[in-house]
């Protein structure tokens, strides 16, 4: 990890292609324009950022994420923060038979909304319950950075997979995961409205970042089925062999959480997955805000 001074903020960088922690901020506070400019680059650069010991409230927290642009809400109010549409709560913790929130949810590798047209600019998620047992911090989240995977492709294949476009389907991944969990966190069936929200889209399998212009692979194991126009047996193996180089294990940072900390990840330079190595009486609590993006080109 090597630190850089930049004003009152210092920055230290994990040793990987992805992620840095921010120091010497208080989300909560006002934060000016200088601070939030250095706060953004650093953003923009690493594709992961994090800040500990955070004190957030639902508010702070949306006052914080508008600055990086609209919030949006998830497809899925039933799990929002009530009061809090733009909140979506990512929980184990159950009340009655009913889990509070999105259980394990993300825990295959993946970017976020890339079902949807505009998928969001970023995430933010805080956590205010981290599982714990046996003193083992349970329930971290990896990172892998899709720009790095993309510039450490051979040349022949980033030419070859130049023009392609990856099938995104929301619905067949809710199913499946519906059904692995339908024994201990039952999620209910998409309604026709949120089908309706979320169809079967294409998107660039190479998409260029919108603020810093570099190239990154945007397909995923979780959401990418297929790609457009290639027959399955040639695709499958296409979509495999590209997802596993962006989750390289070497490349891999993971983020041991506290209470506390909140992280923010670019949904076009990184991708994440969600270790679910715990379960109740473990309780994991986070809130997540989302930013829109623009269309992937
Ligand atoms: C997500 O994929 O948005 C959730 C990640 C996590 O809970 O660690």
């Amino acid at each position: 990890m090597k630190i850089l001074e930049r004003s009152k903020v210092s920055i230290r960088y994990s040793d990987k292609p992805v992620g840095a922690e921010i120091l010497g901020v208080d989300l909560s506070g006002n934060i000016d324009e200088t601070t939030f400019s250095t706060i953004e680059r650093v953003f923009n650069e690493n594709g992961m950022i994090f800040f500990r010991n955070q004190n957030l409230t639902p508010d702070a927290q949306i006052r914080f994420s508008r600055r990086f642009g609209e919030l949006e809400q998830h497809v899925r109010q039933e799990y929002a923060l009530p009061g809090y549409p733009e909140i979506h709560l990512i929980s184990n913790v159950k009340e009655g038979e009913r889990s509070i929130g999105s259980a394990y949810a993300g825990d295959a590798w993946h970017t976020d909304l890339c079902f949807m047209k505009q998928p969001s600019r970023c995430s933010l998620l805080y956590a205010l319950e981290v599982p714990v047992k046996d003193g083992k911090v349970l329930g971290s989240t990896e990172f892998a950075s899709t720009q790095y995977a993309y510039d450490t492709l051979p040349e022949e294949m980033k030419r070859k997979i130049a023009m392609l476009q990856g099938i995104q389907q929301y619905h067949r991944r809710q199913e499946i995961k519906r059904k692995e969990r339908m024994k201990d966190h039952a999620r209910p069936e998409l309604t026709a409205e949120q089908k309706a929200m979320t169809p079967d889209i294409t998107q660039p399998v190479v998409r260029t970042h919108p603020h810093t212009g570099r190239k990154c692979l945007y397909v995923n194991e979780t959401y990418t089925f297929g790609i457009s126009g290639m027959p399955e047996d040639e695709a499958q193996p296409l979509l495999k062999s590209l997802s596993d180089h962006v989750t390289r294990p070497e490349y891999v940072y993971r983020h041991q959480w506290q209470v506390g900390d909140l992280i923010m990840w670019d949904n076009c330079s990184t991708q994440h997955c969600a270790i679910t190595d715990y379960a109740l009486p473990q309780r994991r609590l986070m809130h997540r805000t989302a930013i829109k993006g623009s269309v992937p080109f």
